[in-house]
């Protein structure tokens, strides 16, 4: 596509004139994730690699939490988002001010907070969480309850897995809000064997028609290992387009759910990014510390 082909040439000589990286999160779209970018991953995989980040330059083909944490973890670069409207309905549906008040609800109860969320709410959190570490980390703190926010799927997935009792908040991810035990039966009846994989951000009742759950590295896990004849991820659309490409012999079943976030993200606006320098990530900074501290903890659990 010659329309592609004019972007990724132009954002191949930029990287190099600027000294600059491109992180892509799974759900970025096929040209983004296969043709410019450096580092590939899940959410933690993308935090682990920000910390020894070389360049000046870090752009981040991701949402806009996630060029955040960049910033808490490698705060001497310039962090760049291409859009930065680019959110979440996670990080948008939860305030500092809501986490005092849980707090003051539950006095002495761990905060364990997603990272999908801002930074002025990882500053009143105890310790971080993905969805790849998030059983990890919770279990970690050998405590009986924990407040688990603000997605209230994974905080209940987590809590059916471990058996510690999760106080949680409210807030859901409107892409994975959507899909229905219904919707994931009437699939299996049409297509005989296939392996089901549902993101921990599904509601439980979805999770519990799937064949396996995890983040989005684990669904490509999965795929490696299993080699599966025909699968189907209960995620974005992207994810299946991009793993699609890296393994021709499986047959992607697609009842995906596109995030408007993500797709904010283009060729186009990753090339203006790097002509302009904009938009320029920061962090407040009565936040950086504490917000740094949470995400650190979390890095530190094996
Ligand atoms: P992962 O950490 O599994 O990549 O998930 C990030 C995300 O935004 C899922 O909706
Ligand atoms: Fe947020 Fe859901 Fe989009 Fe991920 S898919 S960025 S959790 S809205």
């Amino acid at each position: 596509d010659r329309l592609f082909a004019d972007d990724i040439e132009a954002i191949l000589e930029l990287k190099r004139k600027h000294n600059a990286v491109i992180l892509a999160h799974n759900y970025q779209t096929p040209e983004i994730f296969h043709c410019v970018s450096d580092i590939r991953g899940d959410s933690l995989a993308l935090a682990r690699e920000a910390q020894n980040l070389e360049q000046d330059v870090i752009i981040m083909a991701g949402v806009h939490f996630m060029a955040e944490t960049v910033k808490l973890l490698n705060p001497t670069k310039t962090v760049l988002i291409p859009d930065e409207l680019a959110g979440c309905s996670l990080a948008e549906g939860i305030t500092a001010e809501n986490v005092r008040t849980l707090r003051e609800r539950h006095p002495g109860v761990p905060v364990v907070t997603y990272v999908n969320s801002s930074a002025a709410v990882k500053a009143e959190t105890d310790v971080c969480c993905t969805s790849g570490n998030a059983r990890r980390v919770v279990e970690s703190l050998g405590v009986p309850e924990v407040i688990m926010i603000p997605d209230e799927f994974l905080a209940r997935n987590i809590e059916r897995e471990t058996g510690i009792k999760m106080h949680t908040w409210s807030a859901r991810c409107e892409v994975h809000e959507r899909f229905t035990p219904q919707e994931i039966r009437q699939y299996r009846r049409m297509h005989g064997p296939l392996h089901i994989i549902a993101h921990p951000e599904c509601s439980p009742d979805v999770v519990a028609e799937a064949d396996h759950a995890g983040s989005t590295a684990s669904m490509m896990d999965y795929i490696a290992q299993h080699k599966p004849e025909k699968v189907m991820l209960i995620t974005e659309c992207s994810m299946s387009d991009n793993l699609a490409a890296m393994h021709p012999q499986t047959d992607f079943i697609r009842p995906c759910n596109l995030c408007p976030h993500m797709k904010r993200i283009t060729l186009k606006n990753i090339r203006q990014a790097l002509e302009t320098m904009s938009t320029e990530v920061t962090i407040p900074a009565d936040l950086q510390e504490p917000a740094r501290r949470s995400v650190e903890r979390m890095l530190a659990i094996k």
